[in-house]
């Protein structure tokens, strides 16, 4: 059966609230430009590093052999001194002057970059070279090992919203530094230091604030549930101190490398909204997955949360399959009866396309098999779509 509709993008009552968009962060600026200028109010990004690897996605149950393929970043690093230049002056033009960007980054790259964030957000916007420091990876003997990622976080003005207390964490029973441990009149543990002539008592709920060094967060580890398979993924609790800090809630987060969503999901799950870009079809896919995944959970308990994926080209897959529609007066139903797939199927859905060219599924699922069954009780659903691990769909009308 051969693909014969192109929709524009999709629709999800949940899952959102945001909207993820496949294209190129440089194909897109004009557009986003016109849509976006001065209303968001933080942006993380985590480009390529500048590396010359490529990056593929790993799932479970999809033979080892076969390399799904996310992206490369083999760019000559004046291309990517170039692109990254385009990329940072979009960021300023999207921020709100109550706005923040940071730019995730390691050794390779964090000196240009800073030096270009300087000239374009002006020096006096710097606010912090953020050490995220690791054990994971292996060790050096060549030179001392490198554990640490650099995020370079910058202000659009002096206005910028930031909210140290919504990231403290609690100082805990341990003893620091030479601060004396005692018990205070109610008989609560807490611990007290002089200095100056005055006494400082802090207790175990006392919040700590952090630091621009942050240890406490590790890589994930190569089991963590939040593994979504994509390579480089960033784990949800560093996006979570940076969206509590510099977005308020309601606040619009954007991310221009998206990857696997980790700053929509962790958007999502702070109550703000997002907008995520990634060129990579094989980031649609793993971030249509998770967010869908997490939105089921919320669902019930969030009224306005809305998915809209968008892709001015449609990423065609590599696969072969067959259907089987019918219609009764209960509903209208698709059936999966064969596939043949490179990378595997990882979705499927049943629904309809609307004048607007926007696919609105009226059922899905995450991992259709042959004998896999759709229906729609309304009765409109005529448009199947099927989506493999690498982010190639194809629509079908029956
Ligand atoms: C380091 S990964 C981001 C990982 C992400 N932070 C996460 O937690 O999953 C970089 C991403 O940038 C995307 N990318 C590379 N060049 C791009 C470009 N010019 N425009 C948009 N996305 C791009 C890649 O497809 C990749 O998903």
């Amino acid at each position: 059966m051969r693909s014969f509709i192109t929709p524009v993008g999709e629709e999800y009552p949940f899952g959102g609230p945001g909207k993820f968009i496949l294209g190129t962060v440089q194909a897109m600026a004009e557009q986003l430009r016109q849509e976006y200028a001065n209303t968001v109010d933080l942006i993380y990004i985590d480009p390529p590093f500048g590396t010359g690897d490529g990056f593929s996605v790993k799932l479970p149950g999809v033979r080892e052999k076969v390399k799904i393929p996310a992206y490369s970043d083999s760019m000559d690093t004046a291309s990517y001194l170039e692109m990254m230049c385009g990329v940072l002056t979009l960021c300023h033009d999207l921020l709100k002057d109550t706005g923040s960007v940071y730019v995730h980054i390691d050794y390779r790259m964090c000196a240009r970059i800073r030096l270009m964030l300087d000239e374009i957000f002006g020096e006096s916007c710097f606010q912090n070279e953020i050490i995220w420091a690791y054990k994971s990876g292996g060790r050096s003997v060549r030179h001392y090992s490198r554990k640490h990622d650099n995020i370079l976080f910058y202000r659009k003005s002096a206005k910028a919203y930031f909210d140290i207390s919504a990231v403290g964490v609690p100082r805990g029973p341990m003893k620091r530094n030479n601060m004396k441990r005692t018990v205070d009149e109610n008989g609560k543990l807490c611990f007290s230091i002089r200095s100056g002539g005055k006494t400082y008592t802090y207790y175990e709920d006392t919040p700590v604030y952090p630091s621009d060094v942050w240890a406490d967060i590790e890589h994930m580890h190569q089991r963590d549930p939040e593994r979504t398979g994509y390579a480089t993924q960033k784990p949800e609790a560093l996006l979570r101190r940076i969206i509590s800090a510099s977005c308020p809630e309601g606040g619009l987060v954007a991310d221009l490398f998206g990857g696997s969503g980790t700053t929509a999901a962790v958007a999502a799950k702070l109550n703000r909204r997002f907008l995520t870009i990634d060129a990579s079809p094989a980031s649609l896919g793993i971030v249509r997955k998770r967010l869908l995944s997490a939105g089921c959970d919320v669902s019930l308990i969030k009224q306005s949360s809305a998915l809209a994926l968008s892709y001015p080209a449609l990423p065609e897959g590599e696969f072969d399959t067959d259907f089987t529609f019918s219609r009764d007066a209960f509903g209208a139903y698709v059936q999966l009866d064969s596939f043949r797939s490179k990378f595997g199927l990882s979705f499927m859905a049943f629904g309809t396309v609307g004048s607007d060219g926007v696919f609105r599924p009226a059922e899905y699922t995450l991992f259709p098999t042959v004998g896999s069954r759709l229906s729609d009780s309304a009765c409109k659903a005529d448009t199947v779509q099927l989506c493999d691990n690498a982010g190639g769909m194809r629509f079908y009308r029956g």
